[in-house]
């Protein structure tokens, strides 16, 4: 078999990247580990940015997002009882859309459909060869057998736990990696959202956050001892832990109902640098992690995927070798900015084992800055609602 470009991965990035491709004229085949509908089952990212509603519109699976997701032009921040909104509108002019992860997949499923372009599912001991040399392959078992693909590039959009950030040699690397004391413990409910805007909470018991999915599907969060398991937690414990982080308003309003699903999450942050090795490109979890808080994970795989599309249909339009030279310099310099606006987020909500009554005092000062300074609030909003592609 021969295209122009494997992807590694059939998960939001590597279906995005396939899909801009495809407007191009530019063939592709993706490979995914899992079936399909495990890819469509996982809960994960709920909130988007403008730059990624674009990249879906441009690649043909942007039309349900736009009828169905709800916009949003602020967020709520509480810290005990006190809360306040930090208004992107009015700071940036721009919103973010709350529209879940699974039916972005879900969407560029269909596009893909629509335009008859190869997915390979459950393939197994994926390999690459040859990303240094003119000449890169792909090979995998699928049904026993070992199937190969010759190209021009690989996209690696395997996640973090993929083969292809380790397939670059060790020496070409670096990691840098930061893990947190905490997880987060999510519950999805078939229940009213308590606010029309997300809550992230700040409290004595550690944080929460209230999010969405639809106006009757409710998204829940609350910070959890990390190795803790979702065994420990009945829904009932949920629910009362849950109260106990938010502001009492907030609380006595809460619609409680049966968790269909309930899943915790580690938090981290990591960067491999850099996100190329000759013919091999990393996008999206692949290459890097944020913590949750802020929503900047898939939103930074979006960005990633930007970059590498425009780098690749410059080559194969202009004959232009180095946009595709550039491509890590490029992404890197926005998903280091999406680190550490994550890694400030996560420090300024959480509880942290080691906290001193002093680093307490410090958080509480930050918060209340940030409530009453519009120059702070406006550095949220902007990182919140998406710093611009090129900048
Ligand atoms: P993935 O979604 O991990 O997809 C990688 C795909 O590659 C998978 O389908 C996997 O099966 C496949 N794969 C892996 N190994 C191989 C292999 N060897 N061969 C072939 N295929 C392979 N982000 C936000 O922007 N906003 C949010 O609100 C948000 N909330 C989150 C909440 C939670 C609880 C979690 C866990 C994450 C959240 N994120 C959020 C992060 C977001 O979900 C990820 O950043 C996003 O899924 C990254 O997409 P990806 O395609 O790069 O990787
Ligand atoms: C969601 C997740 C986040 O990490 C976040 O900051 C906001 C919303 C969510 O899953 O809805």
């Amino acid at each position: 078999m021969r295209t122009q470009v494997v992807i590694i991965g059939g998960g939001p990035s590597g279906l995005l990247l396939a899909q801009l491709l495809h407007t191009c004229g530019i063939d592709s085949i993706v490979l995914e580990r899992r079936t399909r509908a495990h890819v469509l089952a996982r809960i994960r990212a709920g909130v988007l940015e403008t730059g990624l509603i674009d990249l879906l519109e441009q690649a043909g699976a942007g039309a349900r997002v736009r009828q169905d997701g709800m916009p949003h032009e602020g967020t709520w921040i509480s810290y005990g009882d006190e809360a306040f909104r930090i208004d992107f509108a009015k700071h940036t002019g721009k919103s973010v859309m709350v529209y879940g992860q699974t039916e972005v997949t879900r969407d560029l499923y269909a596009a893909r459909d629509r335009t008859g372009g190869q997915t390979e599912f459950e393939v197994e001991d994926v390999r690459i060869e040859g990303a240094d040399s003119d000449a890169p392959a792909v090979s995998y078992l699928q049904t026993g057998q070992r199937k190969r693909i010759a190209c021009d590039f690989i996209a690696g959009c395997d996640g973090f736990h993929g083969v292809s950030r380790t397939s670059i040699p060790e020496a070409k690397r670096r990691y840098y990696e930061k893990t947190y004391p905490f997880g987060w413990l999510g519950i999805l409910s078939e229940t009213p959202p308590v606010n029309d805007e997300l809550i992230y909470a700040n409290s004595d018991r550690g944080f929460a956050l209230c999010s969405m999915r639809t106006p009757s599907l409710s998204r829940y969060y609350i910070q959890c001892e990390a190795g803790d398991h979702t065994d420990n937690w009945s829904d009932d414990a949920f629910w009362a832990e849950l109260k106990r982080r938010l502001p009492a308003e907030q609380a006595a309003n809460l619609i409680t109902g049966p968790s269909i699903e309930k899943s915790i999450a580690p938090l981290r942050s990591f960067v491999c640098e850099p996100m190329q090795w000759g013919r091999l490109f990393l996008c999206g979890d692949a290459a890097h992690i944020v913590p949750p808080t802020g929503a900047k994970g898939l939103n930074t795989a979006a960005s990633d995927v930007h970059y590498l599309f425009s780098a690749l249909s410059r080559w194969y339009q202009n004959n232009d070798a180095d946009a595709v030279a550039q491509y890590s310099q490029h992404a890197l310099a926005r998903v280091w900015k999406a680190e550490r606006f994550s890694w400030w987020f996560s420090k300024l909500m959480h509880r942290f084992p080691h906290h001193s009554g002093f680093d307490l005092r410090m958080q509480r000062a930050e918060i209340e800055f940030l409530r009453s300074n519009q120059a702070a609030q406006q550095a949220m909003a902007e990182n919140y609602v998406g710093l611009p592609y090129d900048d």
